[in-house]
């Protein structure tokens, strides 16, 4: 039986420019790459995130939140934690009412517990599986009703090269991963018949603060493992992400696009 179709209202598909985009995790990293991305097209955009453990992150989602101001576009910054369905709900009606619209949602907001599968607590496994998945499921659901009544969203789910080519220590990321692009498949057929495109962006290793505090060796042997020779900038996979939300990419739906430096071919 074919699903229930709402009404449909029109969107100008058209241009990003005055659309509103949701990028979870957004203030630090990829994600704050990925919201610095779209204001710099005149895209009014929303990001949450939690506290981190010996990390300051309200005060980068304060800088990164004053550098989107600074695009003229409209903000909205708010702790929220994916995990929490109903936290979810508040923080999507809230970006809704303060940016005009939504029509975009990056599902960033991911966090890794290695581990040697034999010593993996069960709260690491819990906590990144609700973390990346869970916290990308309750995300679109939170935006899906409204994205088919208005017949026209886009969605991007980060993903990793590790989804297919897991390093060692990597179980529960690693498993967290592929099933985020299992999700990113349904949630494709599922919403494709009202003109939402889901896709999933893969990145290799990507220089950001995580990877800074990782050792000299891991960090050369990561560039060495790219036939590119190099690391991705965040800009490599930001851009990447905004072009699945474009009008030129209007057609590609559920797939995952790697980007890695060819990393996964070796
Ligand atoms: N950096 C890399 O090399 C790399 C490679 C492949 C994929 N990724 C993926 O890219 C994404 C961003 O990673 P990053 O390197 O920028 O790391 P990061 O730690 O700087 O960013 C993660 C952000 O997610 C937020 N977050 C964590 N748990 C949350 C929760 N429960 N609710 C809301 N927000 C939450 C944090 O506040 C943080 O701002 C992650 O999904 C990561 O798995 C990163």
């Amino acid at each position: 039986m074919l699903a229930e179709q709402p009404e449909k209202r029109s969107v100008d598909d058209s241009q990003m420019a005055g659309k509103g985009a949701i990028v979870t995790g957004g203030a630090t990293g990829l994600g704050r790459a990925i919201a610095l991305e779209f204001a710099s097209r005149d895209v009014n955009v929303a990001v949450n995130y939690i506290q981190l453990p010996g990390r300051d992150i309200a005060a980068q989602a304060l800088l990164t939140e004053t550098e989107l101001r600074s695009f003229g576009v409209k903000v909205f910054c708010s702790e929220c934690d994916v995990r929490d369905s109903e936290d979810v709900e508040r923080f999507v009606s809230s970006a809704k009412a303060e940016l005009g619209g939504l029509h975009f949602l990056v599902n960033n907001a991911g966090i890794a517990r290695d581990g040697a599968l034999w010593r993996l607590s069960t709260e690491s496994w819990d906590d990144v599986l609700r973390t990346n998945v869970t916290g990308a499921f309750h995300c679109t659901q939170a935006v899906a009703q409204h994205f088919r009544s208005q017949h026209f969203g886009k969605i991007v789910n980060i993903s990793s090269h590790q989804a297919q080519h897991p390093g060692f220590g990597v179980s529960n990321y690693a498993a967290s991963k592929a099933a985020l692009i299992g999700l990113t498949k349904a949630a494709a057929v599922e919403l494709g018949p009202s003109n939402i495109n889901v896709n999933a962006v893969a990145p290799g290793f990507v220089h950001t603060d995580l990877l800074d505090a990782l050792p000299d060796e891991v960090v050369d042997k990561a560039k060495k493992s790219s036939v590119l020779g190099r690391l991705a900038e965040p800009r490599d996979i930001s851009r990447v992400v905004v072009f699945l939300c474009s009008e030129e990419a209007r057609h590609i739906t559920g797939q995952v696009i790697v980007v890695d430096g060819g990393m996964t071919l070796t």
